[in-house]
């Protein structure tokens, strides 16, 4: 059996990443591929669970403060656990496996933004991950100040959707903006990151710049990563 192609898709939170990697699954559904989406942190048991102390904004009020260590430790705890339950059986299967971030967001959030370094993360990926490597990997960047305002909108809008009243029993949807917190110079730093990535590792990563040269209405970005995807599957 061939082992089939694994993509994965980056970039700031905001970057309209998990919109396109959706576009994409079903464009190549419909061309009848297999296919096997996940994100993370999350997709399997653990993860889902890891994810609600790493994503949600609440946790730190009932577990205390996540040393950058531990965040980055329990990115690859899921990771691990992703590779085992999902992406290694597709890739053995033949599939095409889409992941909503991968490695490089734990170099660029724990490394540059956290500043634990890419040697420690790159350590950790050797360790843990065996080394599995994206054949390709899409990185949606628009200019910084463009990202961080599509981030803080929705922050805001999770906000103002919240009930105001303190006897509120009913459970509380999940407040995933632990990151979109952080200031501008955390996610200035993971921007640096990922350009630093795509420059160490252009026949891997392609940039797709969402600047002002073009069109990039999500429809007109949709087809370039289908013209970007295309050659690279079996
Ligand atoms: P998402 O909003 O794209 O689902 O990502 C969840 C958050 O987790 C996002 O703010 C980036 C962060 N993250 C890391 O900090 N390190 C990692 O390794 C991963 C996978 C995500």
């Amino acid at each position: 059996m061939p082992r089939g192609t694994f993509i994965t898709f980056e970039g700031l939170d905001g970057s309209g990443k998990t919109t396109q990697m959706r576009r994409l699954a079903a464009w190549l559904t419909a061309s009848g591929r297999t296919v096997v989406s996940l994100r993370q942190p999350g997709s399997t048991a653990l993860g889902d669970r890891l994810r609600a102390v790493l994503v949600d904004s609440r946790s730190e009020s009932a577990l205390g403060p996540i040393s950058p260590l531990a965040e980055m430790a329990l990115m690859f705890a899921d990771r691990a656990q992703a590779i085992a339950e999902i992406i290694s059986p597709a890739l053995a299967a033949g599939s095409i496996v889409l992941c909503d971030r991968y490695t490089d967001s734990s170099e660029a959030y724990q490394g540059a933004g956290r500043q634990l370094g890419s040697a420690r993360i790159l350590a950790m990926h050797a360790a843990v991950c065996n080394n599995l490597q994206p054949d390709l990997t899409l990185l949606l960047l628009p200019p910084l100040d463009a990202a961080l305002a599509r981030a803080r909108r929705r922050n805001h809008r999770y906000a103002a959707a919240q009930p105001q009243s303190e006897t509120q029993t009913e459970p509380q949807p999940a407040d995933e903006n632990r990151f979109e917190r952080e200031s501008d110079d955390f996610y200035a730093r993971i921007h640096a990151a990922y350009l630093e990535i795509a420059a160490r590792e252009p026949h891997r990563v392609l940039t797709i710049a969402n600047d002002d040269s073009g069109d990039n209405s999500i429809d007109a970005i949709e087809l370039r990563i289908r013209a970007l995807v295309a050659p690279r599957l079996l």
